[in-house]
C-alpha cells in the first residue's frame, strides 16, 4: 500500500531555482524547497480569487482556493500530497494546490486558472 504524506517534504535547501508567474508576467528565484503559495504572497501575488486571499484555510490543504496550473517537468515539483488526492480525479492533471507545491526546480506557474470549455 502507498501512503502520501500529509504535508509536502521539505527538500533540501541552498540553492535558487526560478519561477515563472505567467498571469503577473514576473520571473523570482525561489529558495529551493519553498512552496508556490508562500513565495507568491511574499511577493505580492495573489494566488487565491477575490476575498480569499482573506479566507482561506492558510496553507493546509483544505480550501482549494490556491490553485495554480503548473507548466514543469515532474522532478521540479514534489508529487501531489494527501491534501491534494482528494481532487485529482476533478481538475486537469497539470493543476495543483500551491500550498502543497515545493519547487526544486525551473517551473512556469499559471495563478487562478480557468476550466478549460468543454
Ligand atoms: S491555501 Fe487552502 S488549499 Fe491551499
Amino acid at each position: 500500500m502507498v501512503t502520501m504524506p500529509d504535508t509536502p517534504a521539505a527538500p533540501a535547501e541552498g540553492h535558487t531555482v526560478p519561477v515563472t508567474f505567467l498571469r503577473e508576467g514576473v520571473t523570482l528565484h525561489a529558495q529551493s524547497g519553498i512552496t508556490l503559495r508562500d513565495l507568491a504572497l511574499a511577493h505580492g501575488i495573489n494566488p487565491h480569487p477575490h476575498v480569499r486571499k482573506l479566507f482561506n484555510c492558510g496553507g493546509i490543504g483544505d480550501c482549494t482556493t490556491c490553485v495554480v496550473r503548473l507548466a514543469a517537468e515532474p522532478a521540479a515539483v514534489n508529487p501531489p500530497t494527501a491534501a491534494e488526492a482528494q481532487w485529482r480525479d476533478r481538475w486537469p492533471a497539470d493543476w495543483r494546490l500551491s500550498c502543497q507545491v515545493r519547487v526544486t526546480g525551473p517551473i512556469s506557474v499559471e495563478t487562478r486558472p480557468r476550466r478549460p470549455r468543454r
